[in-house]
């Protein structure tokens, strides 16, 4: 297991790429089980939560091998295992994404429920409800969920939840109507430009989805796909929180290779808090003179400010003088960071899925412990603006989900060291 010494107080400075968009990715590598020719993914970031996928791939039949830095090559191999196991499942949720592409082009799917994680209670019923409405027999058989249908039908599906849309929902329902008889139209459906960027690929494939990016889609199921090469988009998360990061240690960075489009409601929340923003067609660059200014932050579905860089703002607006406010209404539990934060000296109280922020001049360096993968990303960030070395244990949750993290902020000029920790500490 690694952790990370950061000895913070270094503006950071320069030009980082953003990698591949992991939330879009994983989706598209469980749809290529639906390909009937090879499916080459482009621009697929190197990140435990990709292996992870892999595996559960492989062990239903696929090949999947990586060509040069950012390429992935899924074939179907073997057409006939059904079963994803909690092993694997229960290491990465979006794992689950793999049972509307099984079901459909194989008829069956036993894959295992994900279960809790450290963000709350994550259900799965909107996936189940949407899956039932295309004609699947559904069973839960100890602690896995057994899907069959020789063939789907199109149906009409609301998949709205009751705190808005799915978004791994409605990727596994889209990836499944793909192949059924007849139209599926899904009301409610997630608009973020990650579904947006699955729903492309997919026609790449040969299937008929009109309404993407709104949040009813059309689907006329086709009876097979066939190959296709898709680059996948720029991961929005990533280049969010290399932004914020420059913005906490305020110094002024350019984050390239990004779509400032997906990032609208983070920059505005960024030239509000009264940092610089500049904008490029595929880059964005922020100056940060000082420190920000106090805010009130809601975290929503797209394309409001993404639950994902909640906890990234909690962590800069530690710094904002006065009372700042950030909630989070997709996931009320997602708070872990801030008992972490406090302990690096900032003055914030949750309650009711908001944490109520005091402002601080400073963060003072002390040991905290990773949580999850975002909270990771918080906690490194505030590192960087502490006032001497900060420890960040647990990193391999940063590892998931963000490519090469302190190599980019080191190119940056951020001091952050990877250790491995000794297995007694
Ligand atoms: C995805 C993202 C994750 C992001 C989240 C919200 C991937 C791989 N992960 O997770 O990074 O934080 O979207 O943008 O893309 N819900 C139900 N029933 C369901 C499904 C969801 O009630 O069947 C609720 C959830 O508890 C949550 C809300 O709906 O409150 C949104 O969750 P959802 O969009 O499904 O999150 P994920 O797709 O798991």
């Amino acid at each position: 297991m690694a952790h990370f010494k950061i000895t913070g107080g270094t503006p950071l400075h320069g030009v980082v790429a953003a990698s591949g968009s992991k939330n879009a990715a994983l989706p598209m590598m469980a749809a290529a089980l639906l390909a009937d020719g090879p499916v080459r993914l482009q621009g697929v970031p190197r990140l435990d939560d990709v292996d992870t996928l892999s595996l559960v791939l492989r062990e239903l039949g696929m090949h999947v091998g990586r060509h040069g830095d950012d390429e992935l090559l899924l074939e179907t191999i073997d057409p006939t295992p059904t079963r994803a196991r909690y092993e694997l499942v229960r290491r990465m949720r979006a794992s689950f994404c793999v049972l509307g592409p099984l079901l459909a082009r194989r008829g069956r799917a036993v894959v295992s429920l994900p279960g809790g994680c450290n963000i709350g209670d994550r259900p799965v019923d909107l996936h189940l409800k949407g899956l039932a409405a295309l004609g699947a027999g559904l069973r839960l058989r100890r602690g896995y969920v057994v899907a069959e249908a020789p063939r789907l039908r199109g149906a009409t599906i609301d998949l709205v939840g009751p705190r808005g849309p799915t978004v791994t929902g409605t990727a596994n329902v889209l990836t499944a109507a793909v192949l059924a008889k007849g139209t599926t139209v899904i009301g409610g459906a997630a608009v973020e430009p990650e579904i947006v960027d699955l729903g492309n690929f997919l026609n790449a494939l040969g299937a008929r989805i009109e309404g993407l990016g709104t949040s009813t889609l059309r689907i006329d199921g086709v009876k097979q796909l066939g190959g296709t090469t898709h680059r996948v988009i720029p991961d929005r998360i990533e280049a969010a929180t290399l932004l914020l990061a420059a913005a906490i240690t305020r110094g002024s960075a350019t984050v390239r290779d990004a779509v400032p489009d997906h990032l609208t409601a983070v920059l505005d929340a960024l030239r509000t808090a009264g940092f610089q923003i500049e904008l490029g067609d595929d880059r964005v660059t922020i100056s940060a003179p000082g420190r920000p200014r106090p805010l009130a932050i809601t975290a929503r579905p797209y394309p409001g400010v993404p639950t994902d860089v909640q906890a990234q703002w909690t962590a800069l607006l530690c710094l904002a003088p006065g009372r700042s406010t950030v909630q989070d209404t997709v996931f009320a539990h997602r708070f872990l960071h801030v008992a972490e934060l406090n302990r690096l000296g900032a003055r914030i109280e949750h309650r009711n899925a908001t944490a109520a922020i005091t402002g601080v001049d400073h963060f003072t360096a002390a040991q905290v412990t990773a949580s999850d993968l975002r909270a990771s990303a918080a906690l490194v960030l505030a590192g960087l603006a502490a006032e001497g070395e900060t420890t960040v244990r647990r990193v391999h949750h940063l590892d998931r989900g963000y490519e090469r993290l302190d190599e980019k902020l080191g190119r940056l000029g951020a001091r952050i060291e990877r250790r491995e920790t000794a297995i007694t500490a």
